[in-house]
């Protein structure tokens, strides 16, 4: 697809946004109030719309390499703010995908460079999760495995910020796990069991009595 492609494209879309609805753009561009709030990988294969059938303004999100969550990512951090305590977002959703390039280079034993710290952050959940991962026998599931598990160490990242704790005690908000298999375009929820987590993690994170 060439740049002048995605004007023109642009154009269409314009002319048949219009056309179905002569106030479209008026609608779009006022307050936005989405439920969601997506947390997942910049892949470029990953086209959140599609993927989940939402338009938009539905869904408010944040993208980056291996969807991380890390305790001084200023960006992330800010993103989880606003959308739970200004836009009061209903649902959190970490969505990762089979076959993330980010998760492939963090089990790989190789300098990358300026990735190295950002890769770490996956690197860490491969040795929280050692025994389970190395019991693996199949490399492609191990790699798998490390992906839906990136997913629940992220959901327990974001259980740690306080914006998401508090909201959490106020019962106003949900968090879910999810991965996305490229191989069959399906989305699949990993069920995880917050309550549970929250339990065994809580006495360590907790922010308030
Ligand atoms: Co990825």
């Amino acid at each position: 697809m060439k740049i002048r492609d995605i004007f023109e494209h642009n154009e269409k879309w314009i002319a048949e946004r219009l056309r179905a609805d002569p106030d479209y753009f008026v609608k779009l561009s006022g307050p936005q109030k989405p439920e969601y709030l997506f947390i997942g990988c910049s892949d470029s294969r990953v086209s959140v719309e599609s993927l989940l059938g939402t338009k938009p303004g539905d869904v408010f999100m944040h993208r980056n390499i291996g969807n991380v969550i890390p305790s001084n990512d200023l960006n992330a951090l800010s993103v989880i703010s606003y959308a739970v305590n200004h836009i009061r977002i209903k649902h959190i959703i970490v969505c990762g995908h089979y076959n993330c390039g980010g998760v492939k280079a963090a089990m790989t034993a190789r300098d990358e460079g300026l990735l190295n710290p950002w890769l770490r952050h996956i690197r860490d959940v491969y040795r929280i999760h050692r025994n389970e991962l190395n019991s693996i026998d199949t490399p492609g599931r191990r790699f798998d495995r490390l992906v839906e598990l990136n997913v629940v160490e992220q959901c327990i990242n974001i259980v740690k910020t306080r914006d998401v704790q508090k909201a959490l005690l106020e019962k106003r908000i949900s968090l879910h796990g999810w991965v996305f298999d490229l191989r069959t375009g399906r989305l699949i929820d990993l069920k995880i069991n917050l309550e549970k987590i929250m339990d065994e993690i809580m006495d360590v994170y907790n922010l308030f009595e």
